[in-house]
């Protein structure tokens, strides 16, 4: 399953004949070739996006950050569309998206466009592609995105078309990443999800389960934390199940996680997402044990009614949430806990909403993601009858919203007078005197230097990638504010 060295190396010898080419070109014209790539969806695309543009750079592209698609300076040469499919409307907005670019390939045929992710393992969708979308050079899935160079060098070199390309269930080892953060990063530990909740289309389009081998995790976040980066994300659509199967070596994602914090230099390691059903004890255990690791968890309940989960197929209860939530809070009091939510599930009544409604009241979240629920083609949920009105849902979700903004800005509140550690990212957007960070719980902090008793003259702010400590002044529903004293 895993990729072999020499297919990766086969790789960079095919990006390194794009890159000669590439220079050529540019030694003609002298502007540089660029190319974007434009995310959608997740973490995990987010990532494989960062994979997208490491190989993209690889073939001597300048990677941009967006483009216009009528200005013929701004049009790139290359333009990747990363998929999500997971709800109705993020397909919509990328079909219109990948419409819109037919305008630009005419101002600049030699524009090559790709399409990758999620939307890309549907067969109705590469259909499509094909058929109304001719300006697309490009298909590839979720699987073999390692591959595009082979495609690119196809389209280059013989001028072919690569749609819909052979699916595969490999692990991408080896290949080149453009990180887009310096001190955070993500880390991919598991591939896939065999958990078919019934209304996810996720496991139809991501593959069945498989884990990377520990060492070569372990050599990673080494690597990443020799080279200055503070704090790692390890991604997996459900990390509870890592080495669950054939090919690992017995090591669980508990065990995972305590050989990341004794290899390695890393100075924050967090996860996500964990199912519930999985979450075991061990791993509860080196949260509340294991200084490295954030006290932090994301832990998605979807409905707080036991007879809709049970037709969700999440094969928990309410009460064995609610029991889970109580052991994690004992094991470590002051975690910060996040989840996702779903509103408007096929047949769901009031009485199973004000369920939900009442868990969040007694789990109290510090955050929710929130989501209406979005019928998907080929799930069993979609073939259910009992769809639930929009007007209904309109409402349950504003109530929703509501209710768990208030929650999260009473969360927030309580820490007004605490000091937290902070790991820095830099200026703040909207005032460039202030800085921002993350929280250890990863809660946004805007924060500046502490005037001192001269009014101001001593300011100094430390510099992006510290770790510091500041104090707590202020909480909004999405964020807190602070004050750094120099220590
Ligand atoms: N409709 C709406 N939300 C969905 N999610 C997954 N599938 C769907 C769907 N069909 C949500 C779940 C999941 C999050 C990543 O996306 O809440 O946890
Ligand atoms: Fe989808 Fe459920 Fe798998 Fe999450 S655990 S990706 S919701 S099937």
């Amino acid at each position: 399953m895993k990729i072999l060295p020499e297919k990766t190396a086969e790789m960079s010898r095919l990006a390194q004949k794009i890159r000669e080419h590439n220079e050529k070109a540019v030694g003609e014209t002298g502007q540089p070739l660029t190319a974007c790539v434009k995310t959608f969806g997740c973490q995990m695309n987010e990532h494989d996006s960062e994979k997208l543009k490491g190989m993209l750079k690889q073939m001597g592209y300048d990677i941009v950050p967006d483009y216009s698609i009528t200005n013929f300076t701004l049009i790139p040469d290359v333009i990747v569309f990363n998929t999500c499919c997971v709800r109705e409307n993020a397909e919509d907005k990328i079909f219109g998206q990948l419409g819109a670019v037919k305008g630009a390939k005419r101002i600049k045929p030699e524009l090559i466009v790709a399409v990758c992710g999620c939307m890309t393992e549907q067969e109705w969708v590469v259909e499509r592609i094909k058929k109304s979308y001719r300006h697309v050079d490009i298909v590839m899935g979720t699987g073999n995105t390692y591959r595009l160079p082979e495609y690119m060098a196809a389209r280059i070199f013989d001028r072919r078309r690569m749609i819909g390309a052979e699916p595969e269930d490999s692990l991408p080892e080896g290949v080149p990443v453009s990180r887009d953060e310096k001190f955070k990063a993500y880390v991919t530990v598991m591939y896939g999800c065999d958990n078919f909740c019934s209304y996810c289309i996720v496991p139809y389009v991501r593959g069945r389960e498989r884990s990377r081998l520990p060492d070569d995790i372990v050599k990673e976040v080494k690597e990443l934390a020799d080279g200055g980066t503070k704090e790692v994300m390890l991604l997996g659509q459900n990390v509870n199940s890592y080495g669950k199967g054939a090919e690992g070596d017995g090591t669980d994602f508990a065990g995972l996680i305590r050989r990341i914090c004794r290899e390695t230099d890393i100075k924050r390691i967090r996860f996500m997402t964990s199912h519930p059903k999985d979450l075991s004890p061990e791993l509860i255990r080196a949260i509340a044990e294991e200084p490295k690791v954030c006290r932090q968890l994301h832990l998605p309940v979807q409905s707080g009614s036991t007879p809709e989960l049970k037709r969700m197929n999440r094969k928990y209860t309410r009460e064995q949430y609610l029991e889970l939530v109580r052991k994690v809070y004992e094991a470590v009091p002051d975690i910060t806990l996040s989840t996702d939510i779903m509103i408007g599930f096929p047949g769901e009544t009031e009485e199973e909403f004000e369920d939900t409604l009442s868990l969040l009241e007694e789990v109290r979240f510090d955050a929710a993601f929130t989501f209406i629920y979005s019928k998907r083609q080929g799930t069993p949920a979609a073939a259910r009858p009992d769809q639930v009105p929009s007007d209904v849902v309109n409402r349950r979700f504003a109530r929703l919203t509501e209710t768990q903004n208030r929650i999260g800005r009473e969360k927030n509140e309580a820490l007004v007078g605490k000091t937290l550690e902070v790991l820095v990212e830099g200026p703040s957007k909207t005032n460039a005197m202030r800085l921002t960070g993350r929280t250890e719980g990863n809660k946004i902090v805007n924060f500046e230097a502490d005037a001192g008793c001269d009014g101001g003259s001593s300011k100094k702010l430390p510099e992006a990638g510290n770790i510091v400590r500041v104090k707590i002044t202020g909480a909004e529903t999405w964020s807190l504010e602070g004050v750094y004293y120099e220590e």
